[in-house]
Order: C-alpha cells, then sequence, then structure tokens
C-alpha cells in the first residue's frame, strides 16, 4: 500500500474559528493534512514536504505591518497555495497587491460571479459565506481575478502558472453551495493529491504501525466506554489481539446499566480481555461528605488514578500504555504557549501515573478528527449507539449529582436519565441533540402523586446544541415531548416529584451544572 501520508497538505493557521474545518473537509475528500501554526520556519514546512499549502482565515488585518504574515520564501517554494479570507489578502499583500479597509464589510451570504476560467471555480454563479472586512484592491503580479461579489470586485484571484490561488469567501463552511467541490479540485487537480485517506486504510496502517512499534510487549489500556477509548480497544485488539489488556474502573457514576454493557460489548462480543473494576463503595466512600463541584472532581481523578494504578501494576510485562489522544488535542496543546504538542487527556487522567512504572505512551488516534475516529469505530464493528453517544464526562454523575453523592441519588438519577434518553432516542430528538441528561437536584419540592401529598426530590433536564461545546444554545425540545418525559419520570421513578427543563445559554450557564 501506497504511504497514507505522503499525498499531504499543510495548513498554516492565521487563527480562523473556521480553520479545523478546512482540515476537517481535505481530510473527508481523502487527503491527509495537518494545521501548523503559521509562524513555523520556512525549513519545518519544506520538510513536511506538502503538495499543497492552504492559508487560513484569521482575525487580524494586513493593513497594519505587526500582524501575522506567511514566512518568507513561502512563495518560492514551487508549492500550490490557496488562501482563503485574511490567507488571501495575506497572499496579496506579501505579493505586492493591494488591500485595504473595506467600507462595506460583508459578513454572511453573497453570491459571486465567476469572471475567467480557471482550475479552481466551476462557472456557476453560486452562494458563499462571507466574513471579512478588508479587500484585495488591486492585484499582484502575474494574477487575474477569477470571481467577483457586489462588495468585492477582486473575491477572488490565481496565478495559474505558479498554481496561487485566493478566495474572499470560506469555501469550508457548509453554506458555501460549491464548497467542496472547490477544496477538491485545489486538492485533487491543482496539487495532485490522491484520495487514499480512508477508514479502512487508516485502520490498515494503524494496525500495521501498532504492530511494529509494540513487537511483542503488552499494552494496558484505560477502558471507559466512551468513544475515544472504545476505539483505541477495537484498533489495538485488531492489531496485537492478547497482548492489549484494558482496565474498566466501574465508579458507581455511570449510566443505567453502562458497566455491563461495556462488558457485552468487548469482553463477550468482542473477546478482549478486560478487567472490570468494581469500585462504587470506594469512590462513594472517598466523596462522603464532600459538596464542592471541583473537590469532587479532584477526588474521582485521584481514585481512579489509584485504582488504575494498583490495577496496571499486576500486569507484570506491560511496557505500553495507550491512550484516546485524538488531533483536536494536540492542535490544542500545540497552539498553547508551551509550543509543545505533548498531551494528556484530562478526562481520566492517567498521565498521573508515577513514574517507576515507566510505561511509554501509545497513542493510535493521535492524527484522527472525531468524525473520523467515529468511522473508524463503525468499520471496527463498533455498535452504532456507542459510536454516536453524546460526550459523558469523566467525573460521570458525580457532576450531575449537585452537592454530595449519595448512591441513593445516583439510582434516581440513573433511572430518570434513562428515561429520558429513550423518550429522545424515540422521538428523534438524540440526534438532533449535541449533549442531553438528567441532573439531581437534592432539594424536596411537595407534589401530589396519585391521590398522596408527595414531598420528593426534584431532576432538571439538560439539552443543548452545540458544534464546538465552547458555546451551547439550549435546545428547542417541543412540549409534548417534555411534557411526557416528565410524566414517564414523576410516574416511573419513585423518589422524584419535579422535573424541570434547564433554559440557559452557554455563556453564561456552562453544559454541565457543575
Ligand atoms: P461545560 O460544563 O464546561 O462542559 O460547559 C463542556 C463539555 O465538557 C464536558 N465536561 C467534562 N468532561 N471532565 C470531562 O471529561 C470534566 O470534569 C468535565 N466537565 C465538563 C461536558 O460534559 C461538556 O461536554
Amino acid at each position: 500500500m501506497k504511504d497514507l501520508h505522503s499525498d499531504r497538505i499543510l495548513i498554516l493557521d492565521f487563527g480562523s474559528q473556521y480553520t479545523q474545518l478546512i482540515a476537517r473537509r481535505i481530510r473527508e475528500l481523502g487527503v491527509y493534512c495537518e494545521i501548523w501554526a503559521y509562524d513555523n520556519t520556512l525549513q519545518q514546512i519544506q520538510d513536511f514536504s506538502a503538495k499543497g499549502i492552504i492559508l487560513s482565515g484569521g482575525p487580524s488585518t494586513v493593513t497594519e505591518d505587526t500582524t501575522p504574515r506567511a514566512p518568507d520564501g513561502l512563495f518560492e517554494l514551487g508549492i500550490p497555495v490557496l488562501g482563503i479570507c485574511y490567507g488571501l489578502q495575506c497572499m496579496a499583500s506579501m505579493l505586492g497587491g493591494d488591500v485595504q479597509n473595506s467600507e462595506l464589510r460583508e459578513f454572511g451570504h453573497a453570491i459571486i460571479e465567476p469572471c475567467e476560467e480557471n482550475r479552481l471555480l466551476s462557472e456557476a454563479t453560486q452562494d458563499v459565506w462571507m466574513s471579512h472586512g478588508d479587500k484585495v484592491t488591486s492585484l499582484p503580479q502575474g494574477f487575474k481575478v477569477i470571481a467577483k461579489s457586489a462588495n468585492a470586485p477582486l473575491c477572488a484571484i490565481a496565478d495559474e502558472s505558479r498554481g496561487f490561488y485566493g478566495v474572499q469567501f470560506h469555501p469550508e463552511v457548509t453554506h458555501t453551495e460549491f464548497g467542496k467541490d472547490i477544496l477538491a479540485r485545489f486538492a485533487h487537480d491543482i496539487c495532485n493529491c490522491g484520495n487514499d485517506w480512508t477508514a479502512s486504510n487508516i485502520i490498515d496502517d494503524a494496525v500495521k504501525h501498532a504492530r511494529q512499534t509494540v513487537g511483542d510487549d503488552h499494552v494496558i489500556l484505560g477502558l471507559s466506554g466512551g468513544v475515544d477509548s472504545s476505539v483505541v480497544a477495537a484498533l489495538l485488539h485488531e492489531a496485537i489481539g492478547d497482548q492489549l489488556t484494558c482496565i474498566f474502573v466501574d465508579n458507581g457514576l455511570l449510566r443505567l446499566h453502562e458497566g455491563d454493557q461495556v462488558m457485552q460489548t468487548f469482553a463477550d462480543n468482542m473477546g478482549i480481555k478486560v478487567i472490570r473494576v468494581d469500585a462504587e463503595q470506594r469512590f462513594l466512600r472517598e466523596l462522603a461528605g464532600e459538596n464542592d463541584p471541583e473537590a469532587k472532581r479532584k477526588i474521582i481523578g485521584r481514585v481512579f488514578i489509584e485504582i488504575f494504578e494498583e490495577e496496571s501494576r499486576k500486569i507484570r510485562d506491560a511496557k505500553w500504555l495507550a491512550q484516546g489522544t485524538i488531533y483536536p488535542d494536540v492542535i490544542e496543546s500545540a497552539a498553547s504557549k508551551t509550543g509543545k504538542a505533548e498531551v494528556i487527556k484530562s478526562h481520566h487522567n492517567v498521565g498521573g501515573l508515577p513514574d517507576d512504572m515507566q510505561l511509554k505512551l501509545l497513542e493510535p488516534l493521535r492524527e484522527l478528527f472525531k468524525d473520523e475516529v467515529r468511522k473508524l469505530g463503525l468499520q471496527l464493528g463498533l455498535p452504532a449507539e456507542m459510536i454516536h453517544r453524546h460526550p459523558f464526562p469523566g467525573p460521570g454523575l458525580g457532576v450531575r449529582i449537585l452537592g454530595e453523592v449519595k448512591k441513593q441519588y445516583a439510582d434516581l438519577l440513573r433511572q430518570a436519565d434513562a428515561i429520558y434518553m429513550q423518550e429522545l432516542e424515540d422521538t428523534g430528538w438524540y440526534d438532533k441533540t449535541s449533549q442531553a441528561f438528567a441532573v439531581f437536584l437534592p432539594v424536596k419540592s411537595v407534589g401530589v402523586v396519585g391521590d398522596n401529598r408527595a414531598y420528593e426530590y426534584v431532576i432538571a433536564l439538560r439539552a443543548v446544541q452545540t458544534i464546538d461545546f465552547m458555546t451551547a444554545t439550549w435546545a428547542p425540545i417541543p412540549y409534548d415531548v417534555l411534557a411526557n418525559i416528565s410524566n414517564r419520570i414523576i410516574n416511573e421513578v419513585r423518589g422524584i416529584s419535579r422535573v424541570t427543563y434547564d433554559i440557559s445559554g452557554k455563556p453564561p450557564a456552562t453544559i454541565e451544572w457543575e
């Protein structure tokens, strides 16, 4: 098989909120790409041997001297370049064109008309997504205009002899009608990249790589039942079979039947070696009397590490610790001030294992976006429900029971949450929300259940829609669906007499209640 990474594109990031989207689109086209900060050196860029370079958008303006530029010499490398928004302006100004602040800013929909035949844009007039204040006002030498919009006569430009293209709009967002075609033409036609980056090739490659790396050694993996660690388990099982041992710590703060489901999927169905540690009592004991959310998180994290460490010491010949680190984690930490792309997942932070265990880190998903991880999971035969499940925080129900965690509260919450999830599934709302869950409020409220006065606890329902979990809106679940969920919870869960729906956005609220 050809090296999956040889046809590669480099994306230089100038800080646009859409940069990761560009990378995901390029990967969807079957082309491997990486995102780097704009200020990497020319030598580093040359060493990467990309077949094409994309300059992302960004919040700055090239009309000021101190704002970011591409490294000097980038345009002499003989590699095709596509500049998007700020990337276009940066290219135009570095190559001798003019960019000015525009009186008429364009945000949102615009229509572009093609001007001249070219390899990037088709002849069609199309709807595009704009987001800019500046615009190119005079062309650099060798360039021609290939599309115009009402407010930007030089909206897309090209120097086809050098393979340089620039677009003022964002081809990576779905609002741009033929955005994917534009990126495909750049990657495939202009840069000559093939389309080998597919789920099955990625699996073959990762399996081969894991075998080579690990040899005859043994590997341990903390399995949480979440998508990333599940896919690592399935992948490594394929690669090294019995040399993999998973440790699954059941902290008693999981969802209804979750522990049994994890064992069924991995141990029973797939034949993966999984050690299940039933540690509910230990977690509850450690959490007793603690009300503070951050203190609860710390306790749960610490006890997890203690248990993980105890169990992994029993696996004597283990040399490797596998982790479900994915590409966005790597990009985030690379972008941070330290500049080093080393990261330990905060979720169940097993990075805290003592040095004397001397386990080497194995991160087979390190190059992958979440949607790619999901595709791999499905291809590896993991159940679709597991792959498409909403994210679940490491501390689990520990941060969804407000204040002190007690077994009684966790049991009530599990039942209510299961009813809520089932109704969302049945009404099609599970897939329309990004994250939904029930929260247990340890306050009592008066109600009438049957003919009797009830004085029981309260459940809050939370459901949000979001792309990046940094901001979120509450989901507009229809009243009749909510009414049904509320009725079922109050009727079926003894101990709950009132249900509320959370209508707070993020910001100012967070998604979790603690
Ligand atoms: P917030 O509540 O900060 O949540 O708006 C954003 C996303 O992060 C998840 N979350 C956590 N995940 N450990 C985790 O692994 C945590 O302590 C934690 N706190 C919040 C939350 O579920 C949401 O998806």
